[in-house]
């Protein structure tokens, strides 16, 4: 990510609010202070959050500036005495509560309670969208989804709908505009191929509803099969590709109507898992692929080989071909224009496609051509950019390639049911047993069913690092223990059940938390973090930003999941040890001991205590 100025400057978001950035960029403003104070030299600071029994954070510039200090005159003996340094001139700071060097001149550095408190409030109350990273692109293209028509949409495309979305949602969240594009298969030469057998085998095919074709997978196998077995119809098909790519009624309408179905099956899955997309194919960008070759050609970027014409990319051994030997556009022609369009025409400055890792090499080539020609920065770190996600594949059991048991290609809606119906079933074993099936209207099993089987599906294709290959298991995805949407799930639900016990409106304890004078008389409102259990939590959810921060600079949601995993257990260990149910068998006796209390989401029992004997309350919010 490149800043939008400076990485310590903070800039003003819409709505007004102040962002400071996250903490990591809050005490790196600090170390700057500091290095620039003992140094001529800029020095970028270098922080990281550390593990615990070392402090809250780290700065590992000393070792760093000691090598490049070798040889030269300097006041420091060691890198320790420069971590000394470092240290002694942070300037003064409310975040810091104290600091220690270690070592080779690490500096420990371990944030104050109070600002750590101050930190939490104001995110409870001014809400947490003020911590979306600063990026410095303004609009960018997700490409994710992508399935081709009449082909099958396969558990690739449903991993590249889950990971793109949720890309796609990080960049939103982070005031980037995003153009959601379905980038379908549906163009090309298996369209020739595709209407003649319609014409073929459904005369009538213009009356006859979407049925009259049924299943589009197996009309699509049965007219490779016309295709590859008999040489008139081949011959039909090909002059069919003609007639349709010159603009022929029938044609057109045919394909249209095929393209039609495709899309109908792909929309049920999209509604399923609430995926908005916007789709503009490979036709789409068919116009403009003669344009964008002339560039090339003008620009003697173009050769001829073998008959085709092709782009020779340096470090690869095939050239990129632009023009089939045929005459035809490819792949990478489609590619090239579509990527001209999004540059020059959407004006997108970060381009981002997800598809398997399989595909690489195409993105790499056609991303160099593009480098060629100027459209794109030598530096590949430069903005506009272009971004090839590789997915990894999803298995089956057996560590092949996911597939139903008579090895075909597994229908997605149908993977899409089975998740929500085996955690109904699950649902409706469990009310039985604690006798609350009455309880449940159909529509709330039927939503609650959804949220979690939906949400297990995509929560074990998101945890897991993109490029790797995941193994997809029912059972160990609806598992309620693990790290499983079922369990985050669980612990979210807990979190409400509390808040709705206490009796408390949640916004009364925003307001109350900001008004000025019962926090001077009082301490209400206030978060205090006396646990140790309490304060791990709470450093835990001020990393919030830092961690966006990560995941859409190296386009990984896993590293969300991660942090989302560890705050779910954070909170259940503040939850156990901060006894949250016992304090709720005192919240009424508490309740009428003292008027004061208006915020009580959490509470331990030493602050219960504190709260008697003092008639103040401390309180800790669940932010
Ligand atoms: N249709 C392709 C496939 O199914 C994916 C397209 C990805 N996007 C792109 N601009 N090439 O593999």
């Amino acid at each position: 990510i490149v800043p939008m100025s400076s990485p310590l400057e903070a800039p003003t978001t819409s709505r007004n609010i102040k962002r400071v950035g996250s903490v990591k960029q809050q005490l790196s403003r600090l170390v700057k202070e500091s290095l620039e104070s003992l140094f001529p030299d800029e020095v970028q600071p270098i922080v990281a959050a550390c593990q615990a029994k070392f402090g809250d954070y780290q700065c590992n510039n000393a070792m760093v500036i000691w090598s490049q200090l070798k040889g030269k005159a300097t006041q420091f003996k060691n890198p320790n005495s420069i971590g000394q340094a470092i240290a002694k001139n942070l300037p003064e700071s409310e975040m810091i509560e104290s600091t220690s060097v270690a070592g080779p001149g690490f500096v420990n550095i371990e944030l104050s309670n109070k600002w750590i408190s101050k930190h939490i409030q104001n995110m409870l109350v001014n809400g947490i969208e003020q911590w979306a990273p600063i990026l410095s692109v303004r609009r960018a293209v997700v490409d994710f989804s992508s399935p081709n028509i009449a082909k099958e949409m396969h558990v690739g495309h449903l991993r590249s709908t889950i990971i793109g979305d949720t890309l796609a949602r990080m960049l939103e969240f982070s005031n980037v505009e995003v153009l959601r594009r379905n980038h379908v298969g549906d163009w090309g030469t298996q369209f020739g191929m595709l209407i003649e057998y319609l014409f073929e085998q459904f005369p009538n095919w213009e009356d006859a509803g979407d049925q009259a074709i049924g299943d589009l997978q197996a009309f699509y196998k049965a007219s490779k099969k016309k295709f590859d077995d008999d040489p008139d119809f081949k011959a039909r098909a090909q002059q069919a590709v003609v007639k349709l790519q010159s603009g022929e009624g029938k044609y057109r309408h045919a394909w249209q109507k095929i393209c039609e179905i495709s899309r109908k099956e792909f929309d049920l899955v999209y509604q399923r898992l609430n995926v908005q997309l916007e789709e503009k194919g490979e036709s789409f960008y068919n116009p403009y692929i003669r344009g964008v070759l002339e560039e090339f050609e003008r620009n003697n970027l173009i050769k001829e080989s073998e008959g085709a014409r092709v782009v020779e990319i340096d470090g690869y051994d095939i050239p990129l071909i632009v023009v089939k030997k045929d005459g035809g556009y490819n792949y990478a022609s489609t590619d090239l224009t579509c990527l001209w369009y999004r540059l020059k025409e959407e004006k997108a400055e970060w381009i981002i496609y997800v598809t398997d890792v399989g595909q690489q090499q195409h993105f790499h080539m056609f991303f160099s051509a593009a480098r060629l020609i100027g459209w794109l920065p030598a530096s590949k770190d430069a903005y506009p950019k272009v971004s090839h996600v590789g997915l990894g594949l999803v298995l089956g059991s057996d560590g092949k390639r996911f597939r139903t048991r008579s090895s075909e290609v597994v229908r997605l809606v149908e993977l899409l049911d089975e998740a929500k119906d085996r955690s109904r079933a699950e649902l409706i074993k469990r009310l039985e047993d604690n006798g609350k099936i009455t309880d449940w209207t159909d529509a709330e099993l039927e939503s609650t069913a959804e949220a979690v089987g939906y949400g297990a599906i995509k929560y074990a294709d998101l945890k897991n690092n993109r490029l790797t290959n995941y193994t997809f298991s029912f059972d160990q995805m609806l598992n309620d223990k693990g790290n499983t949407a079922v369990y985050l799930l669980y612990a979210h639900a807990r979190i409400c059940s509390i808040i709705n016990k206490s009796s408390k409106d949640i916004e009364e304890l925003k307001k109350a938390s900001t008004c000025m004078s019962w926090k001077i008389n009082t301490g209400i409102g206030k978060i205090v973090l006396d646990h140790v259990d309490e304060r791990a939590l709470g450093l835990h959810l001020i990393q919030f930003a830092e961690i966006v921060e990560e995941a859409c600079a190296n386009l990984l949601p896993n590293v969300l999941c991660e942090y989302l995993y560890n705050l779910s257990e954070m909170f259940t260990g503040f939850y156990t040890s901060c006894q949250v149910h016992l304090m709720f068998s005192f919240l009424d006796m508490i309740q009428a001991h003292s008027q004061l209390l208006h915020i009580s989401v959490q509470m331990n029992v030493k602050s219960v205590n504190a709260m008697v004997d003092t008639g103040v309350t401390h309180t800790f919010v669940s932010a």
